[in-house]
């Protein structure tokens, strides 16, 4: 039988366990120019293991894909030097790094895409924030892409895969989920289009292939994943028929022979649960279209990890706030080790301080940063 600690062939990589670090933006990039910053090699770097999978954080494809100022990108020529650090901190542990990559579409702000107004499939107005030198503020208006710039962007797709590959990422993951451009576009509350990528989920699709095909012309399909939230609130995104939509995004993907399908579960949303004691449900519902290894990922502790991977739901685990507060999750998952709390105050934004500063667990008692959060199961609500 599966268990999260035993070994798995994912795409390309043959892994040693299957607890997965989920990307987290943190907003630790230099700035100006989003440059990958050492906290954020040694943040990687520390929680990479033997065999382990890690995903790093968003980052956006262009200038005009930004959501949130010091949050990641890549793509110009001097932020190589700092993603290769990343990656050669995960390679020094053994581990598999994988880049997140993303387009905001409307969650976005004129202060930070240079000033183009945010682009999305349609026009459809809704209350998010970006996060400019102001803090986080109303998203700006948004406008509709034009058909003829849609090449465009899935060119970028494809340059920061190349980019991504140069700087020793092992693969990368679409960012398909959490109501972000290419999310926008599979949703039909957030595509009203008319032309070939609107409509039937067929054509609701046809941008997500676009860019999946990028990323694979760049790394191949078996170094390439794809992270959707199907029913998942963040960024006010909707679908008529989330199970629909996402079996036919899940049965296209399953045609490309990628390396995985990540799936956030709808009782998260974005950094926090949402529904605290729903069970995992979206990877479930999936799995007779994806035969390939699922990521399930949102609000998991131990238990439900290993109940996950054992019911055949889904093959691996991604944590996010719980990796952040323990850099050696996988080992004190595996030895059932207590947790150290993590810290809601330092997710977005701040120095090494709860971020690169947690240590591996000690025997000894008293290893928990000053000030972290009480409540560590999906009950907390800070
Ligand atoms: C601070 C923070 C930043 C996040 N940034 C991203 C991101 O860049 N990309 C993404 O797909 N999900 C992002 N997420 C969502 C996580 O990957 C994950 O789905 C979520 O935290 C639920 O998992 P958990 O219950 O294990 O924390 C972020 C979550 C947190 C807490």
């Amino acid at each position: 039988m599966a268990t999260l600690f035993n070994s798995i062939k994912v795409g390309a990589y043959d892994l040693d366990h299957r607890v997965v670090l989920a990307p987290m933006t943190r907003l630790r990039t230099l700035q100006p120019n989003d440059i990958p910053s050492p906290m954020m090699a040694d943040f990687y770097g520390q929680r990479a293991s033997e065999g382990g999978l890690v995903i790093v954080e968003a980052a956006s494809i262009s200038a005009h894909a930004r959501s949130y100022l010091g949050a990641a990108s890549f793509y110009h020529d001097g932020q190589h030097a700092g993603w290769q650090a990343i990656t050669d901190a995960v390679h020094a542990k053994g581990g598999r790094v994988f880049l997140q990559l993303i387009h905001g579409g409307r969650q976005s702000h004129v202060e930070v895409t240079g000033g183009a107004d945010p682009v999305a499939p349609s026009v459809v107005p809704f209350d998010g924030v970006a996060l400019t030198k102001d803090g986080f503020v109303p998203v700006s208006p948004h406008r509709a892409l034009g058909i003829e710039e849609i090449p465009g962007i899935v060119e970028d797709f494809r340059a920061a895969a190349a980019r991504a590959k140069k700087a020793g990422f092992d693969g990368v993951e679409l960012h398909a989920a959490n109501g972000y451009l290419v999310d926008q576009f599979i949703q039909d509350g957030t595509n009203r289009r008319t032309d070939a990528y609107g409509g039937p989920i067929e054509n609701r699709a046809r941008f997500l292939r676009e860019a999946v095909e990028a990323l694979i012309s760049v790394f191949g399909a078996d170094r390439v994943g794809v992270r959707i939230s199907p029913s998942g609130e963040w960024g006010s995104i909707s679908d008529s028929d989330p199970e629909a939509t996402f079996s036919h995004v899940a049965k296209v993907l399953n045609d490309y022979g990628i390396a995985y399908l990540h799936v956030i579960e709808p009782r998260v949303k974005g950094d926090d649960t949402l529904h605290a004691g729903h069970p995992a449900v979206a990877a479930a519902y999936l799995r007779p279209h994806f035969t390939r290894p699922i990521i399930a990922a949102g609000g998991f502790d131990r238990d439900s990890a290993m109940a996950i991977v054992e019911a055949g739901h889904a093959d691996l685990v991604a944590f996010g706030r719980h990796f952040s507060s323990n850099p050696d999750l996988p080992y004190r998952l595996q030895h059932d080790l207590p947790l150290t709390p993590y810290v809601r105050a330092a997710f977005w934004g701040g120095t090494e301080q709860h971020y690169s500063d947690f240590p591996a667990y000690d025997a000894s008692p008293a290893s928990a940063p000053a000030g972290a959060d009480a409540a560590l199961d999906e009950t907390e609500s800070a």
